[in-house]
């Protein structure tokens, strides 16, 4: 019998004494991913050597992070965001065909059974930021349009907060709507132009952000969740391109393929045809949905 197998600990050995003993595990997936975790982890630690010292801080990091977490915080979701976690869950298990619409993470922020508004529906209940039209066609990998495609949108508004962060001071669904396309595929809205905002960072993932170096700022976005019969149902944002913190966002979420363009238009005819009183944003945008249903992999 190998020192291992009897149970002995050694700093060489630690992988095997540890994993060795998980051999009964009720699940194979379990047992799998926890030889992969405990070895990395080992790894890790061998290769950082750390203190008492400093493991009892990631500790009590971690513990002050498990506290922040109830019905509407997940301090633990954000920090693995900021690490890039949840956005490569979200690549693995959102791998594309060729001319697909990419995916990027969904956020805290979306809220279930948002208005239904018919097209065109203006999503600002308050009037305040900067007039805004956005529209574009839902289509098919092969160029067709998808009819019957609903397009769940929520936005934060001109200072950077979702309705849901200012209860009282935004009205209740500011900035959000449910919109399903017509044998077109088109879906077209008007709303303001998103400002970046920084994730919440009151707590234990702000101040490692800090001690980083590192802002909490997210570029100015618009969500997307769109789901039609048949095809797989996307999960993402447009970007501003021209935002301040478009190359450093703090979750990861920014794909190239989802920056858009935000056009200043001056044509007093459309904004009358808009109902906006000045000059407003134009931002013209397809998605190409996956699908029909296919294996990920
Ligand atoms: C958001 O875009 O709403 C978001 C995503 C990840 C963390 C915080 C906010
Ligand atoms: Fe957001």
């Amino acid at each position: 019998m190998e020192a291992h197998e009897k149970g002995f600990f050694s700093e060489e050995n630690s992988v095997e004494v540890v994993t060795s003993r998980n051999a009964n595990a009720k699940s194979e997936r379990l047992k799998e991913v926890m030889e992969v975790v405990t070895r990395k982890l080992h790894e890790a630690v061998k290769e950082i050597e750390p203190t008492q010292d400093e493991w009892m801080q990631a500790i009590q990091f971690l513990t002050r992070t498990g506290h922040l977490c109830n019905d509407w915080r997940q301090e633990f979701i954000l920090l693995s965001d900021v690490i890039g976690v949840s956005m490569l869950v979200d690549a693995i298990n959102n791998r594309k065909p060729a001319g697909a619409s990419e995916s990027t993470v969904l956020g805290p922020f979306h809220v279930a059974d948002a208005p239904q508004l018919p097209m065109g529906a203006n999503i600002c209940l308050d009037q305040k930021g900067e007039d805004m039209v956005i529209s574009g066609r839902i289509l098919d990998t092969s160029g067709k349009p998808v009819a019957g495609a609903v397009l769940d949108v929520w936005q934060a508004n001109d200072e950077g907060f979702y309705d849901v962060q200012q209860k009282g001071m935004q009205p209740d669904f500011n900035l959000r709507g449910v919109f399903r396309t017509g044998a077109d595929g088109r879906y077209w809205f008007r709303a303001v132009k998103p400002k970046c905002y920084p994730i919440p960072d009151d707590g234990t993932v702000g101040r490692l952000l800090r001690d980083l170096g590192r802002d909490p700022y997210r570029p100015a976005h618009l969500h997307f969740i769109i789901k039609a019969d048949g095809f797989e149902t996307l999960v993402t944002h447009i970007f501003d391109p021209d935002d301040p913190h478009i190359d450093s966002d703090a979750v990861f979420g920014v794909k190239e393929s989802l920056l858009a363009e935000f056009k200043r238009v001056d044509d007093p005819a459309r904004s009358k045809e808009l109902g906006f009183d000045g000059w407003f944003w134009e931002v013209e945008y397809d998605f190409v949905l996956a699908g029909p249903s296919r294996l990920a992999r």
